[in-house]
């Protein structure tokens, strides 16, 4: 091996050596878990909602939902349930199907009750359920 391939093989290979922790660091950081949805519930808040203003107005009636900081809100008709909207099979957003009174993931089909048990899978996990509580017109939810 003269001077050239030497050279050409270690301090090549060195920069290699070098620069691959960087690399490598950097997909670790851009390598999130793909099931991990970023709308997750907040946790330890307490998440107030004016149901007389236009966004939350659909509250008011049952049936309505909304998702609101990653919690799938939902006027029951006997009062309100307030649920992770992360499904728990994949973590794909679930959402609430007034007419069947269940919650749907799109992905893959799994189906829970608005307690959030599930009903179908492949989820086998039940949704988070968060308090929520209704005084004259503002819905109280903590996480
Ligand atoms: Fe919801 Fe698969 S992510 S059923």
């Amino acid at each position: 091996m003269n001077r050239r391939e030497y050279l050409q093989k270690f301090v090549l290979g060195g920069t290699v050596l070098i620069l691959a922790p960087s690399v490598l660091e950097s997909c670790t950081k851009n390598n999130q878990n793909p099931f991990e949805n970023p709308n997750q519930p907040p946790s330890g808040k307490t998440i107030t909602l004016d149901l007389n203003s236009a966004d939350y107005s659909i509250l008011k009636n049952t049936g309505g939902s909304k998702i609101v900081q990653g919690i799938l809100v939902i006027n029951t008709g006997t009062g309100y349930a307030a649920l992770s909207s992360i499904c728990t099979h994949q973590g794909c957003t679930v959402g609430y199907n007034s007419t069947a009174n269940k919650i749907q993931c799109p992905c893959h089909g799994s189906e829970f009750s608005i307690t959030g048990s599930v009903i179908t899978g492949p989820a086998n996990a039940p949704l988070e359920s968060f308090p929520a509580t209704l005084n004259g017109t503002t819905l109280e939810i903590k996480t």
